[in-house]
């Protein structure tokens, strides 16, 4: 079973629309829709927006679930000067860019119970969702590390302080929690994005303007990857 989590209602209405046979549990607060995406069973949340919210369903879902692999979808910030609104990034890796335990002699990003500052996402399942969204979108579907945090990020200050650090595609606020709750359960996972904004002055009002269109970019793009799941791009 497919564990697929995103931040917020608009980001999750398509893919539960596609979801046959649905039964509804509720889990440590959260809403749990488990049912069928094509023939691949799936669990479906809203966690909320931030990084609490986004482990403690992951965590609600792994053990209420079953789930063997997890999916975070949903948009994002753009820190890459290549990217543009609407186009598609699938993670490499997540990293936590608020994570900061340089005082006592780590350096920034590092988390102690991760052994470093990069989470790497199964390899199989990203490169499966990143080739279905290239077949099915007229965007630019993209392949890096996603920055995670608990900042809506809107000044170039932000942006230059991530990018320097940690160099990633985007910015959002939850796969890197997610990315931390799977690999410490030993789960395999990975983050699909679409583009809202530049995360720069304009983010508020284009995050406004394009959430929606992006959330559908990033749930069609996964919908149609679990509706044709090849067994091996689960390895
Ligand atoms: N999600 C979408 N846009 C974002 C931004 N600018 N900062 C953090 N999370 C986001």
């Amino acid at each position: 079973m497919i564990g697929i989590i995103a931040a917020m209602e608009p980001e999750l209405a398509e893919i539960r629309a596609h979801m046959t046979g649905v039964s509804l549990s509720r889990v440590s607060g959260f809403d749990i829709f488990r049912g069928r995406i094509g023939e691949t069973p799936v669990a479906a949340a809203v966690c909320g927006i931030g990084k609490v919210a986004a482990a403690l369903c992951a965590e609600a879902m792994i053990l209420s679930c079953g789930v063997t692999h997890v999916v975070n979808t949903g948009v994002a910030g753009a820190l890459d000067a290549r990217l543009h609104v609407l186009d598609i990034v699938v993670a490499e890796q997540v990293l936590q860019h608020d994570f900061d335990l340089s005082p006592i002699g780590f350096v920034p990003g590092h988390i102690p119970a991760c052994d470093g500052i990069r989470i790497p996402c199964h390899r199989g399942l990203s490169d499966h969702i990143a080739k279905t969204a290239a077949e099915l979108l007229c965007v630019s579907v993209h392949r890096g590390d996603i920055a995670s945090g608990d900042q809506f990020i809107h000044t170039e200050e932000q942006k230059a302080r991530i990018t320097a650090d940690f160099s990633p595609l985007c910015c959002e606020m939850e796969g890197g929690a997610i990315g931390q709750v799977c690999a410490m359960n030993g789960l395999p996972f990975t983050v699909i994005r679409a583009i809202s904004d530049g995360a720069d002055d304009g983010a508020p009002m284009s995050f406004e303007a394009f959430t929606e269109a992006a959330a559908h970019n990033s749930a069609t793009a996964l919908i149609a990857a679990l509706q044709a799941l090849p067994a091996e791009v689960l390895l």
